[in-house]
């Protein structure tokens, strides 16, 4: 597929002011500095169009970014940033949880998992969660240009291994380096394959 126009449209805390058109959209989730907002600008391919950070807890709003004018891209702030107050950490996961339970033009989330480390609780618990909520979703393996090729397959093999003792069907998953524009093509054709199914209009 092919990007012709990203145009950030609007950030905001509260799901009930995202965008009202039925646009289909897709969203990023992740812990904190895993590279979403990175990822948005690969896919792009508009350097800063999301804010990026080598400090977690950059993104902080639900963002919408108007994709070839047809569909939404939607970076969200991360989970799991120990550093900010309890209270703040409450809030954020309300407006984040709720955004995932009331939006309905979400059509599947991009669940992003750092391939350098071993699987991590959080994100376990936060995928049981999607599935107890119905809410499709796919994997997206992040900053591959950090590990050796080899390496790269041992460890989405060890954590679709772990994932395969609470999944089944195992979801669909992607291997990506924003620095170095892995997954670029295999994503963007999931998503274009997806907005055909939906019979969706592309300019
Ligand atoms: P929050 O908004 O804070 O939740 O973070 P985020 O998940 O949006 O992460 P962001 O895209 O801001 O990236 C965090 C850091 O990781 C930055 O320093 C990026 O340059 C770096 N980074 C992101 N993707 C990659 C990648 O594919 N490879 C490498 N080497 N670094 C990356
Ligand atoms: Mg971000």
């Amino acid at each position: 597929m092919l990007i012709r126009s990203a145009e950030f449209v609007v950030s905001n805390q509260d799901v009930s002011k995202c965008p009202s058109s039925n646009l289909p959209e897709y969203a990023f989730i992740g812990r904190s500095n895993v590279g979403k907002s990175s990822l948005i600008n690969m896919l792009t391919g508009r350097k800063s169009l999301a804010k990026t950070s080598g400090r977690p807890g950059k993104t902080q709003l639900i963002n919408h970014f108007l994709i070839n004018k047809s569909w939404h891209l939607v970076d969200l702030p991360g989970y799991g940033y120990a550093r900010v107050s309890k209270k703040a950490k409450k809030t954020f996961q309300k407006f984040i949880t709720s955004y995932f339970e009331k939006r309905s033009q979400l059509v599947s989330a991009f669940v992003l998992i750092d391939i350098r480390h071993e699987p991590q609780q959080i994100d376990l618990d936060f995928l049981t969660w999607l599935g107890q909520n119905h809410i499709p979703f796919a994997i997206v393996f992040t900053k591959a240009d950090k590990l050796k090729p080899k390496t790269i397959d041992q460890h989405v093999d060890a954590y679709m291994q772990v994932l395969s003792q609470i999944w089944e069907p195992l979801p669909d998953y992607f291997i990506t380096s924003s620095s170095k524009r892995t997954g670029r093509k295999e994503l963007l054709a999931y998503i274009d394959a997806i907005n055909t199914d939906l019979n969706l209009n592309q300019e």
